[in-house]
């Protein structure tokens, strides 16, 4: 085998509650996750010994040493099976970098599930998602896709089986906002201190209304709890939320921001939408989404 390519969708939390920071700094979440269908795309081709990457479409000026998430993620596959082969990774970013949607992580599941074809190694679901969460918080819910609620920071996470279709339209900012500076700041709102322990606002309602397959009542209860801190940092973030939450059934900001996501009523409502918010904001990129879909998969091998 020479070559595997893979792809790993991104994500929006229709609801992230969050905790007063732990002690490890992390903040404990109990979040709603639904993959989307943007995706990254990675090719990995086989070397002897090296890992390398490198990176088109949005991820041009991302690092390509040890701190890219996808060198971390080979490097981490290939420690914990004590192999000695390398990869080159290829890796066509469509999901906006620092934009709240898991590009990153997405990166990292796909090159878990590339590089485990290319290896043949054979590695267990479990066994990913346990190295998956090694390397970030958001990287097993790429591998796993779907729905899933979760809990910790993010990586412990249980699928929901729920017969949902949503239409999104995603407004995407040029500059990203840095995840570490949204959770800081939400703590400085907050006036919280790390402590060893503490209570998370569940998601059980919205958990309910997906199962139910209820829309109007999923929209209602869309909910992230990092909105006023994200808001606080990039003011003008505020001004488009409310803009654009009449616009649809309900707006959130996905994840830690700044893209700011549209639940519209069917998919001719968001394509609709989508049109005319292009039209408004020329700035802005505007992604269509749709979701639920699959996690990372591997769509070709050589
Ligand atoms: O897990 P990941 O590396 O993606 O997290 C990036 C940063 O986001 C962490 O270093 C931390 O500052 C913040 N974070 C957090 N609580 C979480 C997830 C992430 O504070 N549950």
């Amino acid at each position: 085998m020479h070559k595997v390519f893979a792809t790993a969708p991104g994500k929006v939390n229709l609801a992230l509650r969050v905790g007063p920071p732990r002690t490890d700094s992390f903040h404990p979440l109990d979040t709603v996750f639904e993959a989307v269908d943007v995706y990254e795309s990675v090719s990995a081709t086989f070397d002897r010994s090296e890992i390398s990457v490198t990176m088109s479409g949005k991820g041009q000026d991302l690092p390509t040493d040890e701190q890219n998430l996808a060198v971390k993620a080979a490097m981490a596959l290939r420690a914990s099976f004590g192999g000695s082969d390398g990869v080159h990774l290829e890796i066509d970013k469509r999901i906006p970098v620092a934009g709240g949607m898991a590009g990153g992580s997405a990166d990292a599941a796909a090159t878990l599930v590339a590089c485990n074809e290319l290896w043949e190694l054979e590695a267990s679901a479990d066994e990913l998602l346990e190295i998956a969460a090694s390397i970030g918080s958001d990287v097993p819910f790429a591998l796993m896709g779907g729905l899933a609620h979760g809990v910790g920071r993010g990586e412990r996470l249980v699928p929901i089986n729920a017969d949902v279709h949503h239409y999104w339209v995603m407004i995407t900012a040029p500059d990203g906002l840095s995840t570490p500076a949204v959770f800081g700041e939400f703590d400085q709102i907050m006036g919280y201190r790390p402590v060893p322990e503490a209570l998370v606002p569940d998601t059980r309602d919205l958990q309910r209304a997906l199962a139910a397959g209820n829309t109007s009542e999923i929209a209602s209860l869309l909910i992230n709890d990092l909105e006023e801190p994200a808001f606080s940092l990039r003011p003008g973030l505020r001004a488009l939320y409310k803009a654009v939450k009449s616009r649809g059934m309900a707006a959130i900001l996905s994840g830690s921001g700044p893209t700011v996501a549209v639940l519209a009523e069917s998919k001719g409502a968001a394509d609709q939408l989508a049109k005319e918010l292009a039209t408004e904001h020329p700035d802005a990129g505007i992604l269509r989404a749709n979701g639920p879909v699959a996690g990372a998969r591997v769509t070709e091998v050589i």
